[in-house]
């Protein structure tokens, strides 16, 4: 069999960023500075890192972005009246709010709060809508990150097999609508198997594409998939180990088990990661070409 073709998503976001360059220097010219609000609610270290890398992507673009930390204890209310203020601040064209919320708090409530023209998360209703009827505004940046990665290496949708593992809607539910939207880059035929799924290698081993998006470190095995599939491993997983930092990153798919059976593979870290970053300033340019526009 030919060798596997490694899908780098460091290299598909450096294309990306490259080609965003001519958008964001024409907003600049025309007075425009994209920016960004990061909303960050409690002291979640994981989200304190992603946070970080995207303020300074924003920095390394030359884009704004400010980040609100709340305490833990914050009462939904005052959140709620961040959010209101961001709506209407000229200087934020994108509001994200860092998932998870600390439990009292209300997901829906919050994300339902922000405006859906600055919902560049793409997780408001509105755009959560607008995606399954087929007219998408802004396309969470994770599921769009994976479409683009397809795109690049030239894996054709359409007539296949995907087989999404994970239902979330920050990645599972929009990554089996968007595959199987009536469109020339998707077309496919998509199953979704989640935790009520009884048999998940049965619905696994016709995949002709393999999402894993479930949070389940090296879940995904050779025993899962079918000679020649492509795998797509968004799994960000800590796993304790020996190292100096005493943990390692793995994905949901045991990439040593699957490496030699499948035609290609996202790698972890390197692979969807970088790719949701990149989208989250495309999006943002997006919402500031939009709004600079009307
Ligand atoms: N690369 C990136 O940029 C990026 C972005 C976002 C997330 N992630 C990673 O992707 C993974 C999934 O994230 P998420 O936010 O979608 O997670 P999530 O909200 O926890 O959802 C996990 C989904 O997987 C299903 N599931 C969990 N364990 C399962 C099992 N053993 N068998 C079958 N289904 C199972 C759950 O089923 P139920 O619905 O039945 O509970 C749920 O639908 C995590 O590792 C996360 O860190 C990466």
């Amino acid at each position: 069999m030919a060798e596997t073709l490694i899908l780098s998503g460091k290299t598909v976001s450096q294309n990306v960023y490259k080609s965003l360059q001519t958008r964001i220097d024409s907003l600049i010219s025309s007075g425009c500075t994209p920016g960004l609000a990061v909303v960050l609610v409690g002291d979640n270290s994981a989200s304190r890192i992603y946070v970080k890398s995207k303020a300074k992507r924003f920095d390394k673009m030359s884009l704004f972005s400010e980040t609100f930390t709340l305490p833990d204890t914050v009462q939904e209310k005052e959140v709620l009246s961040l959010i209101n203020d961001l709506n209407t601040d000229n200087r934020f064209h994108g509001i994200l709010v860092q998932m998870p919320l600390p439990n009292h708090l209300n997901d829906s409530t919050i994300i339902e709060a922000v405006n859906p023209l600055k919902d560049v998360d793409g997780f408001h209703p509105e755009n959560l809508g607008r995606l399954t009827a087929g007219h998408p505004r802004f396309v969470p940046c994770t599921p769009k990150g994976i479409m683009r990665i397809l795109d690049y290496f030239k894996i054709d949708l359409s007539g296949k097999h995907v087989v999404v593992l994970g239902r979330s809607n920050i990645v599972g539910r929009p990554i089996s609508i968007l595959t199987s939207l009536k469109q020339s880059y998707s077309n496919a035929t998509t199953t979704i198997c989640h935790s009520g799924t009884t048999d998940i290698p049965y619905y696994t081993q016709q995949a002709d594409i393999l999402i894993a998006a479930i949070g389940a470190p090296e879940f995904v095995t050779s025993a899962h998939i079918k000679e020649g599939a492509v795998i797509i491993d968004v799994g960000i997983n800590r796993v304790e180990d020996e190292s100096e930092k005493g943990y390692s990153l793995v994905g949901d798919v045991h990439f040593e088990s699957v490496n030699d059976k499948v035609s290609a593979i996202t790698p972890v870290p390197g692979g969807v990661g970088p790719m949701t970053i990149a989208m989250l300033v495309e999006n943002t340019i997006e919402a500031a070409e939009r709004l600079v526009s009307v």
